[in-house]
């Protein structure tokens, strides 16, 4: 069930190994207003970006960095991977791995659309991009979107160790600082109240599902049987245990110098709920949560996120 693993790994090895010899402020470049890094990203790419053409089959999973996007990628895959078993007669092959693409929308050089042609359907494609800065024919085709969202303390928290866990992005020497940031347009991939403001949008269209990190932490079996679902995947109850087993953040996390290299350690950190209680300031905890009332107080994504329960002291 390992698919892209070794794209991730390379990739993250080839980024750190160049942002290494870089200096702090040469790590990110602007497109449209928002910082992306240079190690992966490029304006050529966005360019090439406008004219993907989506395949009404396609999965997208959009999610923010640092809510989970590495844990419900591999959840995703695996249960395409069990689908593809069971409806196709054909075994994969060597060539699968030769076309296998890193499954980042956005990362990667400006010829991957054209490459991204030549995969087989469902093709599982992971962004971490606001739903503006998509391509147009994801919507025109109503692919189906998994949007994953966690709350926003914790995807903080989450971005702060990241941050100055990899060379990639730039570090910050103290938490308030990074906090600053966070709370501003500066953020690598913009702001996350941004983020889920703009989403908020699309939140009651029948082709997209939205999951938190919690309750997907809460009831892991729950979780994936709504997402099979909604992909229209029928599961046995081995293929079900299957998943969720592989799915924990143990699993992953004992796997993820083969699925993440080196650098395993860093993107399967924790994996808790309410990590942000020793960082948070009383002042930062109010700043925050008038930033989330006036962002999407009220809303759709705001309700789901169960402000009250998990970004409460
Ligand atoms: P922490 O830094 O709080 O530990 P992303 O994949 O979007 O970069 O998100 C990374 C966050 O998801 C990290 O949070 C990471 O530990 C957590 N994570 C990854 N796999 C997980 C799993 N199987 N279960 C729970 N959390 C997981």
């Amino acid at each position: 069930m390992e698919k892209s693993g070794k794209k991730i790994a390379d990739l993250v090895d080839k980024a750190e190994a160049e942002a290494s010899t870089m200096r702090r402020d040469e790590l990110l470049f602007s497109y449209n207003g928002t910082p992306y890094p240079v190690t992966v990203c490029s304006p050529e790419t966005f360019r090439a970006l406008e004219s993907f053409e989506a395949r009404s089959d396609d999965i997208i999973l959009a999610a923010y960095p640092k809510s989970g996007t590495n844990w419900l990628s591999q959840i995703l895959t695996d249960l395409v991977t069990v689908s593809q078993k069971k409806t196709q007669d054909r075994e994969s092959s060597a060539n699968d791995e030769e076309l296998e693409e890193f499954p980042y929308l956005e990362v990667g050089d400006a010829e991957k659309y054209e490459r991204m042609t030549k995969l087989p359907s469902p093709r599982v494609i992971v962004t971490h991009l606001r739903p503006e800065n998509l391509p147009k024919s994801i919507f025109k085709n109503k692919v189906k979107i998994l949007l994953l969202i966690r709350n926003p303390k914790d995807v903080a928290t989450s971005y702060y160790h990241f941050s100055n866990g990899l060379a990639s992005f730039p570090s910050y020497e103290t938490w308030d600082d990074f906090f600053t940031d966070f709370m501003s347009k500066r953020m690598v991939w913009g702001c996350y109240f941004e983020y889920l403001s703009k989403w908020n949008k699309y939140a009651d269209e029948e082709n997209v599902m939205t999951i938190t990190y919690e309750e997907l932490k809460e009831n892991r079996v729950l979780g994936v049987q709504k997402i099979a679902a909604f992909l229209g995947i029928s599961l046995t109850e081995e293929e079900l245990q299957l998943v969720v087993e592989r799915s924990s953040f143990q699993a992953m996390k004992k796997n993820s110098q083969k699925t993440h290299g080196a650098f395993g350690d860093i993107f399967f950190r924790k994996g808790d709920v309410s990590d942000w209680k020793n960082l948070f300031s009383e002042d930062q905890n109010e700043k925050m949560d008038k930033a989330f009332e006036e962002y999407v107080g009220g809303t759709k994504l705001g309700k789901k996120l169960k402000y009250e329960v998990y970004c409460k002291a």
